[in-house]
């Protein structure tokens, strides 16, 4: 009989040369990277969409007013009222959340924009008089790409993170929001449609002046920045003051969509293959907290079918065989787990997937969750460290959120030590508090995040300063400003 032990070891050995980016290859992505997002900028554009949004600055932190704030994530659909007070910096927000039913993600556009008009209608009827007058500015976090020629607009590009709604790809998605919204006459006006990068920067610069970037590390991943208008060609034919700040949604997920550098696995591109966007979010299918889960299922499957070796030998793997049946949370408790028998991941097998793996299982199944965790966390630290080359930054703050940067253990220690390896810092760096470029938790985005770019827009509204704003006149009236 072969030896089991010593097969895993070898497929271990196989696995490791595949999913370990070394340094040198690290700066090699970033470098290209870096071209990427000029390219993005650019007339004829690139794999990077650099998304220009309209939000045009940093809020001073004395911006006041009540604001609704609507967040369509994977998994809830997100009502805040958002108080901004007259204390610099401060806000007070009552929420409510409600389940996406999953079927959504794959149905029809009207029932898609009838359920979030349906929830908004509860939240306002809860808290307010739907007689009042004036109508509540709307900051509306639509995490998906999206071109946006004003900031109350926004074609979506394409669907991310495995949603796929028909008829909406293409389109502007503020008309039917609006509708359905005046179909129940609430008194709402969208003033911002929103990525949650943007609202993660514009919210994590409203308390610390030091933050730069925005990022999401979760069900998907992506970066916002504020760029100049004078750095970003395609919108030369505007005229716009080359000096104005323009907030750069970057959708970076879509980074080497041209498989030019990233080093993909097997499973990296059956993950791609079998997703409802074949061919897109190259860079986000290896990172995100959508697909870990996925990678680590595909291989565990893999070498249960591979002859070579013996995994889950003589076992029912039919919940295995599950696409998608495992997230990330799953490989955190594995990599979590104190025990050197490692008891808790034998449990959460055991309960989860039905499976009993044995001891060098066990330790296999902790060092390729550790192998998918490790690439992922790099591999966000080349976005990060490509951002900050471009605009040439020596220090600066990052305000990151989603599920991977708040409740993987492990990620911003691995990250930190990615862009240390990028960035050739000196040896007492790269452990994230104090570094030079420090990727800190944010404020709520997609809450006070997208209040605050609402309430940006309504000021530059009444300075009259209205590039980007679709109709400043209604907007003027709806808002009785
Ligand atoms: C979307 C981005 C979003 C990111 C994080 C990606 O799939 O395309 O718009 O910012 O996920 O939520």
């Amino acid at each position: 009989m072969a030896d089991a032990h010593k097969d895993l070891s070898d497929q271990l050995a196989r696995l490791e040369e595949m999913f370990t980016i070394p340094q040198a290859k690290l700066k090699q992505i970033t470098e290209r990277f870096v071209g990427e997002l000029e390219k993005g900028l650019s007339v004829e554009g690139g794999d990077i969409p650099m998304n220009p949004t309209w939000c045009m600055g940093y809020p001073t932190g004395h911006e006041k007013g009540t604001f609704i704030a609507l967040d369509m994530g994977g998994t809830n659909l997100r009502v805040c009222e958002v108080i901004l007070t007259e204390k610099k910096g401060e806000f007070e927000i009552i929420q409510s959340k409600y389940k996406m039913p999953e079927e959504l993600k794959t149905g029809t556009a009207d029932e898609l924009w009838n359920y979030i008009a349906d929830c908004l209608q509860q939240f306002i009827q809860q808290h307010h008089d739907m007689k009042e007058l004036n109508h509540l500015p709307v900051g509306f976090t639509f995490s998906y790409p999206a071109t946006q020629e004003y900031i109350d607009h926004g074609v979506l590009q394409r669907w991310t993170k495995g949603f796929d709604i028909d008829g909406v790809e293409e389109k502007d998605v503020v008309p039917p929001f609006e509708a359905a919204i005046a179909a129940r006459g609430l008194p709402l006006k969208l003033t911002a449609l929103v990525n949650d990068t943007t609202g993660t920067l514009i919210a994590s610069a409203y308390t610390d002046t030091d933050m730069k970037i925005g990022c999401i590390f979760g069900t998907g991943c992506n970066a916002a920045y504020m760029e100049n208008v004078g750095s970003i060609p395609k919108l030369a034919h505007m005229n716009l003051d080359p000096d104005l700040p323009m907030a750069i949604n970057c959708e970076w997920g879509a980074f080497d969509n041209e498989h030019a550098v990233l080093p993909r696995t097997p499973y990296d591109i059956t993950i791609d293959k079998e997703s409802p966007r074949p061919g897109q979010q190259t860079y986000e299918k290896m990172i995100a907290g959508l697909y870990l889960g996925e990678i680590f299922r595909l291989v565990l499957l893999d070498l249960h079918q591979n002859p070579d070796c013996s995994m889950f030998e003589g076992q029912d793997i039919s919940l295995l065989q599950k696409p998608y049946f495992l997230d990330s949370g799953f490989l955190s408790q594995i990599e979590e787990d104190p025990h050197d028998n490692l008891q808790n991941t034998l449990e959460l097998f055991k309960s989860t997937l039905n499976i009993s793996p044995s001891r060098s299982e066990l330790e296999f199944i902790r060092k390729l969750a550790e192998m998918i965790g490790i690439r992922a966390a790099r591999l966000t630290a080349c976005g990060i460290a490509a951002i900050v080359k471009k605009k040439g930054w020596k220090t600066c703050h990052v305000g990151a959120d989603g599920s991977l940067f708040s409740k993987s253990k492990f990620f911003k220690g691995r990250q930190a030590q990615g862009l240390k390896d990028i960035l050739d810092w000196p040896e007492e760096y790269g452990k994230g508090k104090g570094d030079p470029v420090e990727v800190l938790p944010s404020e709520d985005g997609s809450g006070v995040g997208a209040a605050l770019i609402a309430a940006l827009t309504m000021q530059r509204v009444k300075e009259g300063q209205v590039a980007g704003i679709r109709d400043p006149q209604a907007m003027l009236r709806a808002f009785k400003m």
